[in-house]
């Protein structure tokens, strides 16, 4: 029997911990970790425990870790969006086979430095869009590239982020704020514009958007509302977002989790009490949008519109896609994709099949092809940092059009910024 592959973790966080932890612990013929950096102690010793990693190979900082050489051949990144440039350069180069969270990096001349290091130091740079991994989306791959819809000619996908969703990670939690992570159409959205980049599978010639933060702002409540729900806030029983009402109920998985380390009920108080997700959603630090539109062309005359929102009753991506030969229509939530055949008039309904983990079984699919891409340098994987390079060049193309009003010219937009990039290489 193959002995697992050797890893290294870095940020051993929310997914640090939770999925590639937990896959290494449900899959030990496959993953091992044998080491891990993380400065907050608590988290750092938690993961420690649970893989059994020797204090000798406990490290406080990703610098820490690194002065020690390259101790496996692969690394796990789960850093803050902010941090992922810094921590995986010298990686590259000490040697390791790095998946990284995405987004790859915030600006996009640091997603080419990232894309074109891994190509220079010949190491493999895999992005967790995780989705590609999933059943659902490798079925509407399939049907899409098989050309039974036909010359596909315009495609309609939605991102229907659920209410309290939007209020966890984008208004009290790690993404509110695109100055200390990134802009919403990068830090949720870069995962469907690549997957529509990847069903479309040509170049996107042009960007249009629009959107902005409407509804969790200081002006939407009066002053008598308090900074936190468990202050006595007048109007608890008719907001959606009261605190209590998430995060103090039996369920403790995520996104409850996030909140403590420590998840008895006195624990989960005491964090709403004092930590970021017990704030009012009115009266936060956040400044991204919670509804966006991006209006797309493809090669082909293809006609793309992708909507990001926060507003929804239920979380799930939806699409349509309208070909010369038939229509498709699929809801991620419902695990359903149905093809309308224009000849026939008949209709399929598609159920993909489901695999366990996360992201509809898309971290353990990721998994997977980072293990066997390991085992086997040379094998493509589905998200390199190449593939996932135009992905991520079109959600900021797509924010600097919101910002600007202005069309992008997205051929121009990505050839500049990687002549930019080769010229500072000298
Ligand atoms: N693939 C997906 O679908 C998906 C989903 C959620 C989040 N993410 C991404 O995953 C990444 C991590 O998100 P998270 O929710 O786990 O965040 P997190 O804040 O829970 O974890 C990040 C960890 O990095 C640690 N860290 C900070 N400085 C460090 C250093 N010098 N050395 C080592 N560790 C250090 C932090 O202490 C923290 O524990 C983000 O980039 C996020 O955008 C991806």
């Amino acid at each position: 029997m193959s002995q697992p592959v050797e890893a290294v973790l870095v940020g051993a966080g929310n997914r640090g911990r939770e999925a590639y932890g937990a896959y290494a612990l449900r899959y030990p013929h496959r993953l091992k970790f044998v080491a891990v950096a993380e400065p907050i102690e608590e988290r750092r010793e938690l993961f420690a425990r649970q893989h059994n990693i020797p204090p000798e190979r406990r490290f406080a900082s990703w610098e820490d870790l690194y002065a020690q050489g390259q101790l496996a051949p692969a690394l796990v990144n789960c850093t803050m969006d902010r941090d992922h440039v810094a921590s995986t350069l010298p990686a590259l180069e000490l040697g390791y086979h790095v998946l990284l969270e995405k987004p790859m990096a915030v600006t996009p001349h640091d997603c080419v430095r990232l894309v074109r290091a891994a190509e220079k130091a010949d190491r493999i740079l895999q992005i967790c869009h995780v989705l590609r991994y999933t059943p659902f989306f490798a079925a509407l791959y399939e049907v899409v590239h098989s050309g039974r819809l036909g010359d596909v000619m315009t495609v309609e996908h939605k991102e229907n982020v659920a209410y309290w969703h939007m209020a966890h990670s984008f208004v009290r939690g790690n993404w509110r704020n695109s100055r200390t992570s990134s802009p919403m159409i990068l830090a949720k959205s870069c995962h469907d514009l690549d997957i529509l980049a990847w069903m479309i599978g040509t170049r996107c010639l042009r960007i249009s958007s629009f959107g902005s933060l409407t509804l969790f702002r200081p002006d939407r409540v009066g002053p008598e509302i308090p900074e936190r729900c468990t202050d006595g806030c007048p109007i608890e029983d008719e907001c959606p977002f009261y605190a209590p009402r998430i995060y103090l109920t039996e369920y403790t998985g995520w996104p409850v989790s996030v909140i403590s380390l420590d998840t008895s009920l006195e624990a989960r108080l005491k964090a709403l009490q004092e930590g970021p997700y017990g704030r009012c959603v009115y009266r936060c630090d956040n400044d991204v949008v919670d509804h966006q539109v991006v209006a797309m062309e493809f090669e082909n005359d293809v006609t793309v519109v992708f909507t990001m929102h926060g507003h929804s009753h239920k979380e799930g991506r939806t699409m349509r896609y309208d070909g010369s030969r038939a229509t498709l229509r699929g809801s991620a939530a419902e695990n359903e994709l149905v093809i309308y055949d224009h000849v026939t008039g008949r209709e399929e309904v598609i159920h993909p099949g489901q695999i366990g983990g996360g992201h509809g079984g898309g971290d353990t699919g990721l998994m997977n092809a980072f293990v066997k891409a390991v085992r086997n340098p040379g094998q493509e994987v589905l998200s390199s940092a190449r593939a996932s390079l135009q992905s991520h060049l079109m959600a900021f193309a797509a924010e600097e059009a919101r910002l600007t009003g202005q069309v992008v010219d997205m051929v121009a937009y990505a050839e500049r910024i990687e002549a930019e990039v080769m010229a500072e290489e000298g």
